[in-house]
């Protein structure tokens, strides 16, 4: 079953820019990519560094300690480093704007 947490409102992130949130005990990233939102998990499954602030381009962040780059959108990593895919959250705004996170229980 999933339920839908409220992280805080849309308006509070800039494009192509980031944002951690703990909800429900998990470290979700929020991310504005061009006006697309994304929530995925905010460690890297390379080496366990936060994902936050990493440079955020199309649909892709690139983790700030090694830049293995993720697709925000699937998790799928690209390059050598992992192949393990960040894990991927759905995400809903709600008609006040406020981002809306679900995880599973
Ligand atoms: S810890 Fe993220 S790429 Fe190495």
């Amino acid at each position: 079953m999933t339920i839908f947490h409220d992280a805080f409102p849309s308006s509070e992130l800039e494009d192509n820019t980031s944002k951690s949130i703990i909800l429900a005990g998990k470290n979700i990233l929020i991310c504005n990519a061009g006006g697309e939102f994304y929530a995925v998990n905010n460690i890297c499954t390379h080496q366990h560094a936060e994902l936050e602030g990493g440079r955020i381009r199309n649909c892709f962040i690139s983790c700030p300690l090694h830049g293995v780059r993720f697709n925000l959108e699937t998790g799928k990593p690209m390059g050598q480093l992992t192949n393990i895919p960040l894990p991927t959250y759905p995400l809903e705004i709600t008609e006040e704007g406020m981002i809306r996170v679900g995880l599973s229980v």
